[in-house]
């Protein structure tokens, strides 16, 4: 009897002591990158508002860009931002907008923060009702990123939040980031990368560097 008893109280013991949930993390990283997928109509005063970021800091990360002042469509551009941990439980950064007439949820997150993140995401962290936003009222905008994991390689210090595409598959952002496909598919083992949507995690080398051939999609 004695010993089974001792069992109960032990399994007992562990459950209380394991209730308060293991933190998924700690602390997050001074840097990430967002791909930012230049939209019709944007520019990089824009840009560098959204993602509150000077001009000159983020173009250091990028091959330089031949007009500045007439972006071409198509082309991302790489803008560091700081990755925390939130609550514990997931890395990301909250970025703050400020709401303009005519601006929703859906046009924050697809197009000012160009699918960096989506409207049920940018919805979770505000207590505004989807259709009822006043104007002029700042929200919250979580854009996920991810921090250096040794257990998985050494070889990478820094990680770009890039959303997808309609059109790209494994093998087409294998080509445009200069990665294998078996590195891609380590950092992102549930990822779809033909989905057409959703974020993917690209693993770049350390800092000052030049991402090669990541300038355009
Ligand atoms: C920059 O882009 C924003 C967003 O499209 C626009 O509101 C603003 O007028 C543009 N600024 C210039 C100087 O083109
Ligand atoms: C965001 O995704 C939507 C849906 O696929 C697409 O229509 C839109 O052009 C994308 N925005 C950017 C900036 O890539
Ligand atoms: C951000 O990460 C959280 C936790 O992994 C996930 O639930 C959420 O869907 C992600 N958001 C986006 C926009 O990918
Ligand atoms: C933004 O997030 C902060 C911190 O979680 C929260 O206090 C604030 O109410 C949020 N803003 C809105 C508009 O919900
Ligand atoms: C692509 O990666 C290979 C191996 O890492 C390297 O030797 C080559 O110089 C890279 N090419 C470009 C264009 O970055
Ligand atoms: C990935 O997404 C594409 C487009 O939605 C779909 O056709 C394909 O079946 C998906 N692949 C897997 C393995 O789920």
């Amino acid at each position: 009897m004695f010993p089974s008893k001792l069992g109960l109280f032990a399994i007992i013991i562990s459950i209380f002591l394991c209730v308060p949930v293991e933190p998924k993390c700690s602390k997050g990283c001074d840097l990430a990158l967002a791909s930012y997928y230049v939209w019709a109509g944007v520019n990089l005063t824009f840009m560098s508002e959204v993602m509150s970021d000077s001009i000159s800091d983020f173009l250091s990360y990028n091959p330089p860009i031949p007009d500045q002042d007439s972006l071409q469509a198509d082309m991302r551009i790489n803008i560091p931002f700081p990755c925390d941990c939130i609550n514990g439980d997931f890395f990301a950064h909250v970025f703050k907008y400020r709401m303009r007439v005519g601006d929703t949820y859906e046009k924050v997150a697809g197009t000012y923060y160009a699918n960096l993140t989506t409207t049920e995401w940018v919805q979770k962290f505000n207590s505004y009702d989807l259709n009822r936003i006043p104007d002029g009222v700042q929200i919250n905008v979580t854009v996920n990123c991810s921090c250096r994991d040794s257990s998985v390689s050494k070889d990478y210090g820094l990680f770009v939040t890039y959303p997808l595409r309609p059109g790209q598959t494994l093998d087409s952002v294998a080509t445009e980031t200069n990665l294998t496909t078996a590195v891609l598919k380590s950092y992102n083992p549930n990822a779809n990368f033909s989905a057409g949507s959703g974020l993917v995690y690209i693993p770049t080398k350390g800092e000052g560097f030049v991402l090669v051939g990541m300038g355009k999609f």
